[in-house]
C-alpha cells in the first residue's frame, strides 16, 4: 500500500461525546489533523476545528474503510460507546457496540500499522465500572488495576474484557504467524473515575449525578440526586481528564510498564458535592432520593483507586481538587453558560 497517496490523521471514535468535546479542542491547539466520527453529526463549534467529520456508525466497516482509503491513521482515541446506565437497558446493543466495536477498530488499527510499517497507537478509555467491590466497598484500600475485576454491569464486562482484547492485540496477536508483524498495535488504556465537564451534560452514565448536580443548580431547576448522600467514588474535572489521554499518548512506549492505568482525581462523597454546590448557588434545590437499582451499581465501585504507576511511568498530575474544579472551571465556565 502506498501511504503517500493518504494523509496522516488521528482517528476519534464517539467524537460528538462529552470526552470528544475537550479532546478536539486540545488537539486543535496543537495543530493535529483529525478525522471525528460518530453516530451524530459533529457539533457545528467543533467543525471547524477537524480535518473531516462524518456521521455514522463504528460498526459500519465499509464507512470505516472509505475513511482509511482517504487518511493514514497513525493514532485512534476510541471514545465511542453506550455508558453503563444505557448499556444495562440494551445489553446486547452495548456489547455490539462497546465489544465489537471495538474489536473492529482494534483490527483497523492492525491493518493501518501492516500498511505503515509503524505502530499504531490506540487509545482506550475505561472506567471504574471494570471494578466489581461486591459489598466490600466500605472496607478496601485504594485498588490496583488488577484487584476486584468482576464488575456487575454489561458496560464493566465490556470495558474489561476490551483491556484485554487490547494487551492481546498489542502483544499477542497473529503470534503463530510465518512473518514476523511489522509495525502491531501500540494500546493504552486510562480506567477513568467519575468525569464532570462544563462544557456538557452527560447522559447515560452512573455517576452523572455529580455533574447533573450542578449543572441543575446554576439553571435554577430542581435536583434529585439518585444515590444516597454517603456514596463515595472518584471523580475528575474533564480537563485533567483529557489532559490524562494526551499524556498517556505523548508518553514514550518504553516507559509503560503496563497497558492500562487507573488515575483519580479526588474522592467524594455525594453529600461533599452537595456541600460545593450550596457554596457556590445557595438556591440551589437538591433532594436525596435514591434509585436502588442504579445506587447498587454505584455500590460496586470502589472508593479509591492506586494511581501510583499513572504517576511514575507518564508523570500522570491532576490539577484540580473538589474545591478548587468548583471554584476555578466548573462554576465560572457553567454559570456562563447559563447565564440568560
Ligand atoms: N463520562 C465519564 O464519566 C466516563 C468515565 C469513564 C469512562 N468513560 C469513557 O469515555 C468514553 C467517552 O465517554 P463520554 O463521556 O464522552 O460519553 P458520551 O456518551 O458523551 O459520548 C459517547 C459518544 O459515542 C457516540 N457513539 C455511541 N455509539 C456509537 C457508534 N456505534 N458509532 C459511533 N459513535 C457512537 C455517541 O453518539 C456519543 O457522542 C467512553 O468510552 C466512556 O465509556 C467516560
Amino acid at each position: 500500500m502506498d501511504n503517500r497517496a493518504r494523509r496522516p490523521a488521528i482517528l476519534i471514535t464517539g467524537a460528538n461525546g462529552e470526552m470528544g468535546h475537550g479532546l478536539i479542542h486540545a488537539l486543535s491547539q496543537r495543530n493535529a489533523d483529525v478525522v471525528a466520527v460518530d453516530l451524530h453529526p459533529l457539533d457545528e463549534s467543533l467543525q471547524p476545528l477537524v480535518r473531516a467529520h462524518q456521521a455514522g456508525d463504528i460498526l459500519d466497516t465499509q464507512l470505516m474503510q472509505r475513511l482509511v482509503s482517504k487518511y493514514e491513521v497513525t493514532t485512534i482515541f476510541h471514545l465511542a460507546a453506550l455508558l453503563s446506565t444505557r448499556s444495562e437497558f440494551s445489553p446486547e446493543i452495548a456489547h455490539r457496540v462497546n465489544v465489537t466495536g471495538t474489536l473492529e477498530l482494534l483490527r483497523l488499527a492492525h491493518q493501518q500499522s501492516t500498511w505503515s510499517g509503524v505502530r499504531t497507537k490506540f487509545i482506550f478509555p475505561s472506567s471504574i465500572a471494570a471494578y466489581g467491590v461486591a459489598g466490600k466497598k466500605d472496607r478496601l484500600h485504594p485498588l490496583k488495576e488488577h484487584e476486584y475485576t468482576e464488575p456487575t454491569t454489561m458496560y464493566g464486562c465490556n470495558k474489561v474484557y476490551c483491556e484485554h482484547l487490547g494487551r492481546y492485540f498489542a502483544q499477542y496477536y497473529q503470534q503463530l504467524a510465518a512473518q514476523p508483524i511489522k509495525g502491531g498495535v501500540d494500546f493504552r488504556g486510562i480506567r477513568f473515575p467519575g468525569l464532570i465537564s462544563a462544557d456538557t451534560v452527560p447522559s447515560g452514565g452512573t455517576s452523572d449525578y455529580g455533574p447533573e448536580m450542578i449543572h441543575a443548580a446554576a439553571q435554577g431547576t430542581p435536583y434529585a440526586c439518585f444515590v444516597r448522600p454517603d456514596t463515595t467514588i472518584p471523580f475528575m474535572a474533564m480537563p485533567d481528564g483529557v489532559k490524562a489521554l494526551l499524556d498517556l499518548y505523548s508518553a514514550p512506549e518504553e516507559a509503560l510498564t503496563q497497558r492500562v492505568y487507573n488515575i483519580n482525581a479526588f474522592s467524594c462523597s455525594a453529600q461533599d458535592f452537595y456541600d460545593e454546590v450550596q457554596k457556590h448557588f445557595p438556591q440551589a434545590q437538591v433532594s436525596f432520593d435514591p434509585h436502588l437499582k442504579r445506587q447498587a451499581i454505584v455500590d460496586s465501585w470502589p472508593a479509591e483507586v492506586n494511581d501510583g504507576p499513572a504517576r511514575r511511568d507518564w508523570g500522570f498530575s491532576p490539577t484540580y481538587t473538589l474545591a478548587s474544579a468548583f471554584r476555578d472551571y466548573l462554576v465560572p465556565q457553567i454559570s456562563a453558560r447559563y447565564a440568560p
